[in-house]
C-alpha cells in the first residue's frame, strides 16, 4: 500500500457538525466505551483566538474535544443584545479546522428549550457578589442552567472556561460541584490583542476611535495591580482606576478588587486578589479582570 503523505498525519481534522442529541451521545459514547477523555468548550460562537486557546488546551487534556455553539436566550434580558449578538456558523467551523476538533455540537433553541421548559439552576455564591449580577440579574442563572444541559448533554470529563469571564468562571466551577457533576472545570488566561484589549465576540461592536480607547482598560487595571503589590489599599487603587476611566470617556458599571477564589471583599493585601472591572464604551460593555 501506497504511504499516505506526511501532511496527512499532522493536519487537524475538521470537526464533524452535530445538531442532534442521540448522534452526539451515541459518539462519547464509543470514545468513553475506547477509553478516551473528552474536553468540551461552551461557546456562542463568533470565534476568536481567545476560545481557540481553549480549544487548544483542551486537546492537550483529552484524546477528543468537543465545541459547543448556542447562544443561550436565557442568559439574555430583553434589553440586551440576543438578536444582533454576531452569528457565523461557517466562519466559526473554517476557524475550529484550523486547529482541529472532533465535533462541534450546534443544536437548536427548541431542542434546549423544548415546549414546556420549566427548570433552571438558580445560583447563590459567586453568582451574588454584586459584579455582573448587578447589571445583569438574569446572566447567570441562564448561564448555569444551560452549562449544567451542556455538561449533562456532552458528558464531557473536562470543560475549558476563560478567565476573562472571571465571575462565570467560579459559578459554572460551584454548579459542577453542587449538582454532582463529574467534570473538571479549568480556568484559561485571559487572550489578548497587541495592545492589551481582552478578545471579545463584541469588539467588533466598537467604532475605530473606541477601540483605540479601549485598551485603556486593561492598562489601567494591570497599573492598580502594580500598586497594590506595592502596598497601596486595594480601594484606593480601584478608586483611582474608575476615575481614570471616566475621565476617558468610559461609562463604569464597576471596579473592584476581591478575593480571587470567593469574590469576597478582601480583608487583608495578603489573600489572593483580583482586580475585575465593567465598563461602556458607547454602546458596547466591556469587561476584565487581573491577578494581583
Ligand atoms: P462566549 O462569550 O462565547 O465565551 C466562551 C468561552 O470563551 C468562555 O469560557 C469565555 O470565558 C472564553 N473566552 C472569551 N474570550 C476569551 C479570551 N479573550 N481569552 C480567554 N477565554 C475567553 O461565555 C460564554 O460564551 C457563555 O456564557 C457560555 C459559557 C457559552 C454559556 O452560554
Amino acid at each position: 500500500m501506497e504511504a499516505l503523505p506526511p501532511e496527512a498525519d499532522t493536519e487537524p481534522a475538521s470537526p464533524e457538525l452535530i445538531r442532534d442529541l442521540a448522534a452526539l451521545r451515541a459518539k462519547v459514547g464509543a470514545w468513553h466505551g475506547a477509553g478516551e477523555k473528552v474536553a468540551v468548550v461552551p461557546t456562542m460562537g463568533a470565534l476568536h483566538e481567545g476560545h481557540l486557546t481553549l480549544l487548544r488546551e483542551g486537546k492537550e487534556r483529552a484524546e477528543r474535544t468537543i465545541v459547543t455553539i448556542f447562544v443561550n436566550p436565557k442568559q439574555f434580558a430583553p434589553t440586551e443584545d440576543l438578536d444582533r449578538y454576531p452569528r457565523d456558523e461557517m466562519g466559526d467551523l473554517a476557524k475550529l479546522a484550523t486547529v482541529g476538533a472532533d465535533v462541534v455540537y450546534a443544536p437548536p433553541p427548541d431542542d434546549v428549550y423544548a415546549p414546556g421548559f420549566a427548570t433552571a439552576v438558580k445560583m447563590e455564591g459567586p453568582a451574588l457578589a454584586g459584579l455582573e449580577d448587578k447589571f445583569r440579574p438574569q446572566f447567570f442563572d441562564g448561564v448555569a442552567t444551560v452549562v449544567a444541559k451542556l455538561f449533562c448533554r456532552t458528558g464531557a470529563d473536562f470543560a475549558m472556561f476563560g478567565e476573562k469571564d472571571y465571575q462565570q468562571l467560579l459559578v459554572v466551577r460551584r454548579m459542577a460541584k453542587d449538582l454532582d457533576i463529574p467534570i473538571e472545570v479549568v480556568g484559561i488566561p485571559t487572550v489578548r490583542e497587541a495592545d492589551g484589549l481582552a478578545m471579545s465576540s463584541r469588539n467588533r461592536y466598537l467604532t475605530r476611535a473606541e477601540r483605540h480607547q479601549a485598551a485603556n482598560l486593561p492598562h489601567l487595571l494591570l497599573q492598580a495591580a502594580e500598586k497594590i503589590r506595592a502596598g497601596t489599599e486595594p480601594s484606593r487603587a480601584t478608586g483611582a482606576v474608575r476615575r481614570s476611566l471616566t475621565t476617558l470617556g468610559f461609562k463604569v458599571d464597576y471596579v473592584t478588587a476581591r478575593n480571587a477564589d470567593t469574590l469576597a471583599f478582601p480583608e487583608s493585601r495578603h489573600e489572593p486578589l483580583r482586580i475585575l472591572a465593567a465598563a461602556w464604551l458607547g454602546a458596547t460593555r466591556l469587561i476584565d479582570n487581573v491577578g494581583v
